[in-house]
């Protein structure tokens, strides 16, 4: 395994979860320990390197908030993600100023965890390397103007404490966005608490969001502590906000312009101090159109508009973009790529790119996957609705491309030409103006078969020096 791979250290004492969060994180491919105790991981001696630790907050002996406040003592620097079962995060949190964290609640999308894994890892890299500051736009990756000045948009919204909406298409970077902010800005030490509006059923999402007394309505066994007040000090980035019912609607209005809001079940106002990031992918304006939004929200909501261009708009993004996910795909899976193919971007370039960046990412990382050699050899002919996108595929997948390929192509091409002949002054030695020793043993090492002996007096060259270049290429 890389050392430069990142590792994930994860602490539960659920032997269940711990594998499954083990076997997910491993799955894509970075480095994972479990530790079943908060004392077992201070007691280990770990590497060092950008990771994450992955904590669960309630753990029999030390809890997380325990570990963390350990940590912090130690200015042992790891970002952490916690693990909440029950949304019943003890009021100590909230006064705790100690480090980056971010919360998930159980049940969470495997896919939210690796965002989040993912996210802290590129600042826990960002923090090792050399003269690193506090936090950049490491992560987010791109040259085009358009993304320069959403990023210079971001540095200045990050600074002050105003309502952020970004809207884009899907796959755009939103949530990437949204994360920036939050680190960028004062309360970068505080939590950042994400809440999916899509993702939690509906009827659940408002006690999700503002909390219930025990006993609020059928099922409500305990209090519960909502996100936003999880967020206090902090940031809460309400993802997919187009998908917040109608009904919900007014008490959200009124948290913005109050800050204050009641759980479920009580007459008590809690009163926080929240941040807060909304996205969606869906046009509001059309959505206010056929009544699904509150125009009084959306103009709440959209103090500051930020809109993520779509992949195809800003086309010069794509190479770095590629370039930086071969990195991350090669690291992770061991493997090493050191040509894309400037075919390959001129054809990655011509698909529409409907899933934007993370099509891409995607696309790339199943790019590395199926590359036998040092080359980048994408599955083109996936990329449909792009009439050219297939011709360039064959052209590209026709040509040599490493050196080692493009050395063998040369020889077979002067064995054709002299007809299987190596020395003397016709031979192919002489032609490619090395010593006829010296080709038969490039020859031997790429594989290529020496001609049978007289074959320079056939009257055509051997099979194997008929194939077309095409069959070589791996
Ligand atoms: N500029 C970028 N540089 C590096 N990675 C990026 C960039 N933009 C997006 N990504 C990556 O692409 C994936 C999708 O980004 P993200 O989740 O932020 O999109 P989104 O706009 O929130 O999508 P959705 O609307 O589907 O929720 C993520 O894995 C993210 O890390
Ligand atoms: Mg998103």
């Amino acid at each position: 395994m890389n050392e430069k791979n990142p590792i994930v250290f994860v602490v539960d004492d659920d032997s269940s979860v711990r594998e499954a969060i083990r076997s997910l994180i491993r799955s894509v491919g970075w480095r994972v320990e479990t530790f079943g105790s908060a004392q077992e991981f201070l007691s280990s001696r770990r590497p060092n390197g950008p990771g994450c630790l992955v904590l669960d907050v309630r753990l029999p002996g030390l809890s997380g908030l325990d570990l963390q406040g350990e940590l912090a003592a130690a200015e042992t620097q790891i970002p952490i993600i916690f693990i909440t079962g029950h949304g019943d995060i003890p009021t100590t949190v909230r006064a705790m100023k100690a480090g980056a964290m971010e919360f998930l609640t159980k049940p969470f999308h495997d896919q939210e965890l690796l965002n989040a894994i993912e996210q802290a890892i590129g600042r826990s890299a960002q923090r090792q390397a050399p003269g690193a500051k506090e936090y950049s736009f490491g992560e987010i990756v791109g040259e085009s103007r358009a993304l320069r000045s959403l990023l210079q948009q971001v540095e200045i919204v990050a600074a002050t404490p105003a309502t952020v909406l970004i809207q884009g298409e899907t796959g755009t970077g939103k949530e990437l966005v949204a994360r920036a902010i939050h680190h960028l800005s004062l309360r970068r030490n505080g939590p950042f608490v994400q809440v999916n509006c899509a993702a939690i059923p509906l009827g659940l999402l408002e006690s999700e969001l503002f909390g219930h007394e025990r006993g609020a309505f059928t099922g409500a066994l305990a209090q519960k502590v909502g996100r936003f007040e999880l967020a206090h000090q902090g940031t809460l980035f309400l993802d997919e906000v187009g998908d917040i019912p109608l009904e919900l609607q007014p008490k959200l209005l009124r948290l913005l312009q109050e800050q204050e809001f009641e759980r479920l079940g009580s007459t008590r106002t809690v009163r926080v101090d929240v941040r807060l990031v909304a996205a969606t992918h869906q046009d509001l304006s059309q959505m206010i159109a056929d009544k699904q939004f509150r125009s009084d929200l959306y103009f709440r909501l959209k103090v500051f508009p930020i809109t993520v261009p779509p992949l195809r708009d800003r086309l010069e993004d794509l190479p770095p973009l590629v370039q930086h996910f071969v990195n991350r795909s090669t690291l992770r899976m061991n493997k090493r790529i050191e040509t894309i193919p400037g075919e390959v971007l001129e054809a990655l370039s011509r698909h529409s790119w409907p899933g934007n960046v993370r099509e891409l990412q995607n696309f790339i990382e199943r790019a590395v996957i199926l590359s036998p050699g040092r080359t980048l050899r994408p599955p083109l002919h996936e990329l449909r609705g792009m009439a050219e996108t297939k011709d360039v595929a064959e052209r590209v997948s026709g040509s040599a491309t490493t050196l080692e390929e493009a050395e063998r192509e040369h020889i077979l091409e002067a064995l054709r030409e002299t007809n299987g002949l190596i020395g003397g002054p016709r031979g192919a030695a002489e032609r490619l103006g090395v010593k006829r020793t010296t080709l038969l043993s490039k020859m031997d090492r790429l594989g290529i078969p020496r001609p049978a002996r007289g074959a320079a007096n056939h009257p055509s060259p051997p099979d194997h020096l008929l194939a077309t270049s095409g069959s070589f290429a791996s």
